[in-house]
């Protein structure tokens, strides 16, 4: 099977590539991937020599249209990834974002191939924290962020090529992924660099808001199911039960890290912060039988920790730009 991965020099693209070489030995795969700040070639530099990297715009048509042609099935994660940076920038992501997976579906379409599209809780916007509802496939959409939204419309593009064009493509909404090759702008691996650079971590606001955590290899797992056994057009909501706010998560960060649990400055808050996301995955469980294995964020955040503070080499060059970007607004 060859397999195009868009972003796949990013966080969870990286992370699928590791996967599908440990666990699917049939797999060819190519990654088109921009290299943007959020890129990090070590994240493959372990098996270069079992993929093919072409540096590369996916809302490039040129770019694009040779790639997909010599796939199979194209797993679409690039994407500007970043709430933080949607706010002072938007256009990159609505470049990259819509534009982009115009351009990779105006490919799959010219070329019959097999697609599936990653997408983010976030495109449903917010629960109330006291709210006993979490998301499902029903849920309207209703952003809140130029991230959200913008991926909610790459999302509408999607349904609207496989209803109007027939495209064979699945869209997969996860929640909030942790693991190893996390770019350290994100809220886990902010923190624990925080800590292993002597730095106090950096809670926004009252660090109430929930996020749904789940594992980067338990998403990744989903989305092998979901292109062995998805039905075209369908929409599978990822997620493995894992609601925690933000300071809990930080406090368990704190401890497992030998820190008082009250070593941490609260900043500013992020503008429009959305209050609470929760996945109901019924739907990916009963149809097609996907189950999460790292249920235990202890020992998921034991694990990553360990992968930062062995790996400074990947994430120490970009510490000082990150934390002077976050200062210049306060946080
Ligand atoms: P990331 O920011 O770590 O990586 C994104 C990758 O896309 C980078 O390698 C970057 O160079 C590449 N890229 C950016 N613009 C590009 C372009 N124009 N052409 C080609 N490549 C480009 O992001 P991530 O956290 O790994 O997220 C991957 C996907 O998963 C995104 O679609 C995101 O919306 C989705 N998602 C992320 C999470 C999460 O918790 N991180 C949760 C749910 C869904
Ligand atoms: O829900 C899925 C989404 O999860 C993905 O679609 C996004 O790509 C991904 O970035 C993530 O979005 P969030 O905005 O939830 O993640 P982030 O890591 O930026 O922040 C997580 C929470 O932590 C959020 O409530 C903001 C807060 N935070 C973040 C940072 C960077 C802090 O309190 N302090 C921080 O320093």
């Amino acid at each position: 099977m060859r397999v195009l991965v868009t972003g796949g020099a990013g966080f969870i693209g990286a992370n699928f590539v590791h996967y599908t070489l440990a666990n699917r030995p049939e797999a060819r795969i190519t990654v088109l991937d921009a290299l943007t700040y959020a890129a990090n070639e070590a994240s493959l530099a372990p098996v270069i020599d079992r993929i093919r990297l072409v540096p590369g715009d996916v809302a490039d048509p040129e770019a694009v249209d040779g790639l997909v042609a010599d796939s199979d099935v194209v797993v679409h994660f690039a994407a500007e990834s970043h709430n933080d940076n949607s706010l002072r920038d938007p256009s990159p992501f609505v470049r990259t974002n819509v534009v982009g997976t115009f351009t990779i579906l105006e490919a799959v379409r010219r070329h019959g191939v097999r697609m599936h599209h990653i997408s983010t809780d976030e495109v449903y916007g917010d629960l109330e924290l006291d709210d006993p509802a979490k998301f499902t496939p029903q849920t309207p959409y209703n952003p809140s962020s130029p991230y959200s939204s913008t991926k909610a419309g790459s999302d509408l593009l999607v349904r609207a090529w496989v209803r109007s064009f027939g495209v064979h493509a699945t869209i997969s909404n996860c929640s909030n992924n942790y693991g190893p090759y996390q770019h350290i702008e994100k809220f886990i691996p902010r923190q624990i660099t925080n800590v292993l650079s002597g730095i106090r971590p950096k809670l926004y606001g009252a660090g109430e808001n929930v996020r749904d955590w789940i594992h980067v290899d338990d998403h990744n797992a989903a989305v092998w199911t979901i292109v062995d056994k998805g039905r075209p057009g369908e929409t599978y909501l990822i997620g493995a039960d894992g609601e925690r706010n933000n300071k809990d998560v930080l406090e368990l960060i704190l401890e497992l890290m030998g820190k008082p649990t009250d070593w941490y400055d609260r900043v500013t808050d992020r503008a429009g912060h959305d209050l609470r996301y929760a996945i109901d995955s019924t739907k990916l469980r009963t149809e097609l039988g996907w189950q999460p294995r790292y249920t235990d964020l202890r020992a998921g955040l034991r694990q990553t920790i360990d992968w930062y503070a062995g790996n400074r080499a990947w994430w120490e060059p970009a510490k000082q730009a990150v934390e002077a970007r976050y200062a210049e607004v306060g946080q």
